[in-house]
């Protein structure tokens, strides 16, 4: 079959291709960036195929999924409807708390003095998100109120804000793969989303993950699917959202159980470059029954563990460098069960992003895993180049982050 992955230009398009690829499919990214080898460069309303997969948040809260289908398209990805989840924090949230979805304390607000005076009232720490698309990067939790307050002030001139109380607890990515009525579950998955060991510094769009998960017992998995998952979509129902794509929901694993830190309309980068070498049969039936609103079959995964190693520009995030002549791909990817997947790359193969390229290794186990894919980023090089060194580092060691 002919597959579109529709919308994006990262790591998370070139997988998802590349996953549709391994089985057998033609395979077309639209547009993709010019190191995704079907990559089209062009606009995704242009290309013919039998299934569209949308792959960024940004094109799902912009229409593409209700434009492709006003032209007939059978299309794996939420309409702007379902969107909202995405891009209005303070719709995804309304939304939790009528639904009964587990989540952290909120207000939102477009004004400072009663966002003031909410945060004054919780107990702190403190978190602060803008209420527009900020691509992961809009968020700040910090135990310093001053902060917090200035903060809220600064990303007010942009637009609505929500302000919460922090959750405290490790996180996991959930997948669900949904038609409206039901889902099916795929390995349960972990980022690292600041930039530095050990969780310093600033947020990012995610440097690494990996799956699964070992420390996430089964009943805290069908308690998070049953109440973050499952009362999400029956919520959108209630809303006469009809839900078909995939739902992916960061969950705070907290002393009184999983509760949603938010909901992403799309996959997740890096955890999609996690997940896609898991499967062990052919994809499009599940994608296809799910876009087409009747999900019949199961994800059939192997017993694998992945490690992606996200490899960013010098600057990320606050100023990636771009030109910086990339070294070592073809090497890294040599090594079996190695894919090196494209992000902010140019054709030349130089920088031209933040984060340039995901290391993926996919092992027997996750020790495995994690060695092969930091032999594979040894191989790999360029000026300014950083990157993680403890992905997967807590559940190796037996600890729950
Ligand atoms: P988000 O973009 O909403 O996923 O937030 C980015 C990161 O900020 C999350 O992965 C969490 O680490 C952190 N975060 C967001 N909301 C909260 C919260 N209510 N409590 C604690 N940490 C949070
Ligand atoms: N891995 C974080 C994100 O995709 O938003």
């Amino acid at each position: 079959m002919r597959v579109c992955i529709a919308g994006g230009k990262g790591g998370r398009e070139h997988a998802l291709g590349w996953l549709f690829d391994r089985f057998g499919h033609d395979v077309v990214v639209a547009p993709g960036n010019p190191r995704i080898p079907w990559a089209t460069l062009g606009d995704p309303l242009d290309v013919d195929a039998d299934l569209f997969v949308l792959g960024d948040d940004a094109s799902v809260v912009s229409g593409l999924g209700d434009r492709l289908r006003a032209k007939g398209r059978l299309v794996f990805g939420p309409n702007a409807d379902g969107g909202q989840l995405e891009g209005s924090k303070a719709w995804m949230k309304a939304l939790l708390v009528e639904a009964g979805v587990p989540t952290a304390r909120y207000g939102s607000f477009t004004e400072l003095e009663p966002a003031v005076q909410f945060l004054k009232s919780l107990p702190g720490p403190y978190v602060v998100k803008t209420d527009y698309l900020a691509e992961g990067k809009g968020v700040l939790v910090t135990a310093d109120l001053g902060e917090a307050i200035a903060d809220a002030g600064a990303k007010l001139a942009g637009g609505a804000i929500v302000v919460e109380e922090a959750m405290a607890g490790p996180e996991v990515s959930l997948f669900a793969l949904c038609d409206g009525e039901r889902f099916a579950r795929l390995p349960v998955c972990q980022d690292h989303k600041r930039v530095g060991d050990g969780d310093t510094g600033p947020n990012t769009g995610g440097m690494g993950a990996y799956a699964p998960v070992p420390f996430v017992g089964d009943d805290v998995l069908d308690r998070a699917y049953d109440e973050c998952v499952g009362r999400t979509l029956a919520g959108l129902r209630d809303r006469g959202i009809d839900y078909r794509g995939v739902l992916y929901t960061s969950v705070m694993l907290t002393g009184e159980g999983p509760k949603v830190i938010e909901h992403n309309v799309r996959f997740g980068d890096p955890e999609c470059q996690a997940l896609v070498p898991l499967f062990a049969s052919d994809p499009y039936e599940l994608f296809a029954g799910a876009a087409a609103g009747h999900l019949t079959a199961e994800p059939v995964m192997s017993h694998d563990a992945c490690v992606v190693v996200s490899l960013a520009a010098e600057g990320y995030p606050a100023a990636p460098r771009k030109g910086d002549p990339v070294e070592g791909l073809a090497a890294a990817a040599n090594l079996e069960g190695v894919e090196v997947f494209a992000a902010g790359l140019d054709a030349e193969g130089r920088t031209a992003g933040g984060r340039v390229v995901h290391v993926s290794a996919t092992a027997r186990s996750l020790p495995a895993a994690h060695a092969l894919a930091y032999e594979a980023v040894r191989r790999i090089s360029w000026p300014g180049m950083h990157y993680r060194t403890d992905i997967a580092a807590q559940a190796l060691e037996g600890v729950t982050p």
